[in-house]
């Protein structure tokens, strides 16, 4: 009796050409948001030091910038502000020439035809930077919606595509949807941050944002990272107010949530590969110690197979450059 196995799973990795018939899941630039710090001032472009290629740019370099993301093909930004001037009650996040609203408008019509997406949250505006308004020293949910939904008509008016709330107040995603119908713009969809945890991994965003909170942290209102279940139920209220798509984030630590959450509810689901996961592999290859674009690829892919149909990551332009072959 032969004691050899008759099935063999290495039949099916023979060779590339094999490998590329039975491959189950593929990254394309169409996975792809590119998130841009716009900042005020011009011919700016300054590099955020713990994210290596990713800049703060003025609203000229920023469209300077964007050439290459038209020309790559990447379908759409994800539109960060930086304002010159910070309140209590970040003013800045609403004003009808805040910068995101100028940039909006700025992008829009220089790329008719780029899918513009603005975050919308208030601590890149707040003194205290925090997401919401401060009453009796905590971050107080329901005076914040109504800021909330003013910051994200306010960007729609600018001529921004979809809106993404990222500032976890419960109810947001309805008073925004409402305030957007009332105005006219039921077109207009919204991509939620719904489970969004309270991370470590945020540390470069808020380099590059300049939007760290001024005292305590964000987990009175961002998840806490040990938590599943939860993130269904965040995920259930927020579709159930009008998200049109739904966000894992982070990605890398939280694969298993892209799962369950796809799994569950049959959404288009996004996955924010966000800054200290980029920050990290920068640092790692930069020290000669990983190689770069295979593990870029490899992670990316990775959120695929876990449910992802598309992708926030700053590594959108390496990434479609090197989908296309290039270096
Ligand atoms: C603002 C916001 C943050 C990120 C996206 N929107 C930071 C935070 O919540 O502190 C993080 C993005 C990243 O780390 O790449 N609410
Ligand atoms: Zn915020």
């Amino acid at each position: 009796m032969p004691i050899f196995p008759h099935i063999r799973h290495r039949r099916l990795r023979l060779n590339e050409n094999v490998r590329r018939l039975v491959r189950e899941n593929h990254l394309s630039v169409d996975d792809l948001i590119y998130p841009v710090f716009v900042t005020f001032g011009q011919g700016i472009r300054r590099e955020v030091p713990s994210m290596p290629g990713v800049y703060n740019l003025s609203i000229d370099m920023l469209l300077a910038e964007l050439k290459q993301v038209e020309e790559l093909g990447i379908p759409g930004i994800l539109v960060f502000g930086i304002p010159e001037e910070k309140d209590e009650v970040g003013s800045g996040a609403y004003a009808t020439d805040g910068i995101v609203q100028q940039a909006v408008r700025a992008v829009k019509q220089a790329y008719p035809n780029m899918l513009v997406i603005t975050d919308v949250c208030l601590c890149e505006y707040t003194s205290h930077g925090h997401c919401g308004l401060i009453k009796d020293n905590t971050v107080d949910n329901d005076l914040t919606l109504e800021l909330i939904a003013k910051t994200a008509l306010s960007h729609v008016e600018a001529g921004a595509d979809m809106v993404a709330p990222s500032d976890m107040m419960d109810g947001r995603v309805a008073a925004i949807r409402e305030k957007l119908d009332a105005a006219g713009y039921t077109h207009i969809p919204i991509m939620a941050y719904s489970a969004k945890y309270a991370s470590a991994y945020y540390g470069p965003f808020r380099e590059a944002a300049d939007s760290a909170p001024q005292f305590g942290d964000r987990k009175t209102y961002q998840m806490d990272p040990a938590n599943g279940d939860e993130a269904i139920r965040e995920t259930r209220q927020d579709i159930e107010e009008g998200a049109d798509i739904v966000m894992v984030k982070p990605a890398l630590a939280f694969m298993d949530i892209i799962r369950r959450v796809k799994d569950e509810f049959n959404y288009p689901v996004c996955a924010y590969n966000v800054s200290g996961e980029y920050a990290m592999i920068k640092a790692a290859s930069r020290l000669g110690w990983i190689d770069e674009q295979s593990i870029v690829l490899e992670t990316l892919t990775g959120f695929k197979r876990a449910g992802a149909d598309m992708i926030i990551t700053y590594h959108a332009i390496e990434v479609a450059r090197w989908l296309k072959g290039g270096r």
